[in-house]
């Protein structure tokens, strides 16, 4: 969208360039927006955003223009994913990392099925995602801004001796092999004996590492875009 447009609103414009804003939502009820702040005329074309919700479509975007290569997807995860990721967490999960946790679509229904004395670190390195993630403001979880090939040594600064679940959607594809190889060692010694890792990838090019060390169960999940397919494995 192009705020030039609404540079006569100069604190609309401020508030979609904060995120306070959804400027994507069309129609939203007019009983959920401020009257004081939007003239009229506008209120429909704007939503207050949720405290702790994603951000909008158009700011991740914008992240994944600007940086596609971190980024490695064109849109977050869809619900119909975040849910097949969410059953596929073993009952009893105490203590589950994140890596590329984005603007949190997965943590969300993470953090809605684990139980209040579960912990979860997630692993974010594009700061306007980590704040997101920082507003989700859930006790259970904590945030590491920062490179996910640090986790070792993060994790143990933190007192995580080893976790239940490690869940992925890194764009692996696009690390170096070095990176790659040597990420998937500390994952490794980071599960602990019968964790679970659960790993989302848009084409399954971790399945031939990932089966050396784990039993793995494959799913697809076309409602997303891109696809999904989503790796579960569990430490032999
Ligand atoms: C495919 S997106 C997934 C985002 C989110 N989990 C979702 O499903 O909507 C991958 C995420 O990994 C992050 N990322 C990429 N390389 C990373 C690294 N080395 N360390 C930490 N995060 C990284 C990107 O910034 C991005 O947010």
């Amino acid at each position: 969208m192009d705020l030039r447009y609404f540079r006569r609103y100069a604190s609309v414009a401020q508030l979609v360039e904060q995120g306070t804003l959804n400027p994507l939502v069309v129609g939203s009820s007019p009983a959920r927006c401020t009257k004081k702040i939007y003239p009229p005329g506008w209120i429909f074309l704007f939503r207050r955003a949720k405290v702790g919700s994603t951000m909008s479509l158009f700011s991740f975007m914008k992240s994944t223009v600007l940086d596609l290569k971190t980024v490695g997807t064109l849109s977050p995860a869809s619900s119909f994913t975040a849910k097949r990721v969410g059953n596929a967490l073993p009952p009893n999960a105490k203590t589950v990392l994140e890596l590329g946790a984005g603007d949190g679509a997965i943590t969300r229904t993470l953090l809605e099925r684990l139980s209040p004395d579960a912990r979860l670190l997630a692993v974010e390195m594009k700061p306007e995602f980590a704040a997101v993630l920082e507003a989700i403001g859930d006790a259970r979880l904590s945030v590491y801004t920062g490179d996910a090939l640090q986790i070792k040594n993060e994790a143990a600064s933190r007192g995580f001796v080893s976790f239940d679940v490690i869940v992925s959607s890194l764009p692996f594809a696009l690390f170096p092999e070095a990176a790659r190889d040597s990420l998937l060692n500390d994952i490794f010694d980071l599960l602990a004996p019968g964790g679970v890792i659960i790993v989302c990838q848009h084409m399954p090019t971790l399945l031939p590492a990932l089966k050396e060390k784990y039993h793995i169960d494959i799913q697809v999940e076309p409602l997303n875009m891109p696809p999904y397919f989503i790796l579960r494995g569990t430490k032999r």
